[in-house]
């Protein structure tokens, strides 16, 4: 595991890498850790802004996982979420090993506004990303089926996003199965 504050701590672009990204407080580090079934790999956190630079996590020599810091955290000073904010786009947007990023969404909420202005920078960078819904725990299978509908509704004009979206649950392990398959085929390539 590396952890960068800057482009120039990055690790070498020398296997395949998958980034998980969204809001602040939405479950990335918590899957990265069920993804792994490690506890506490990615530091998880109750308090929004917990990860505060990228972390990369070497998976059997074959491919890394990036934990990027969160979005749309309110209560961060303004500049310093610039600062992450800034760094996360650098690399999202050049970084030539980058398969896919997984764009976490809470299942309860749906995408908001600022997971709209980050799909368009997606979009208009053409860097592939697909809609991970992420605390299904917290809704019956009806309401996940019905925001999944919704938002593959939401994806349909967008160039860039994945067409199949994935409900996990990092508490209850749903989901997981699904995603790693994903996460392997780009190993093979
Ligand atoms: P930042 O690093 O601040 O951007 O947050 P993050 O996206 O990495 O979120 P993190 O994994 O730290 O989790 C935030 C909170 O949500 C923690 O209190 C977790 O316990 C909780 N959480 C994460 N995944 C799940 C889930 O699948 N189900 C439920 N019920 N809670 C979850
Ligand atoms: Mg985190």
């Amino acid at each position: 595991m590396k952890g960068a504050v800057d482009l120039q701590g990055l690790p070498p672009a020398d296997m395949p890498e998958v980034a998980f990204w969204g809001r602040s407080n939405v479950g990335k580090s918590s899957l990265i850790n069920a993804l792994t079934n490690r506890r506490q790999l990615a530091r998880a956190s109750g308090e929004p802004g917990r990860t505060r630079e990228l972390n990369f996590f070497n998976l059997g020599g074959e491919i890394r996982l990036v934990d990027l810091p969160g979005y749309g955290f309110a209560k961060a000073p303004k500049k310093t979420a610039q600062v992450w904010t800034r760094l996360t786009e650098a690399f999202l947007k050049g970084r030539p090993n980058l398969k896919r990023v997984y764009l976490l969404v809470d299942a309860r909420h749906g995408l908001k506004q600022t997971d709209t202005v980050m799909m368009d920078g997606l979009d208009e960078a053409a860097v592939s990303y697909q809609i991970v819904l992420t605390k299904a725990d917290k809704l019956k299978t009806a309401e996940q089926d019905r925001i999944t509908a919704t938002t593959l509704g939401q994806l349909a004009k967008r160039p860039a996003a994945y067409p199949e979206i994935i409900a996990t649950s990092s508490t209850k392990k749903t989901g997981l199965d699904d995603l790693r398959d994903a996460i392997a085929a780009f190993t093979t390539e």
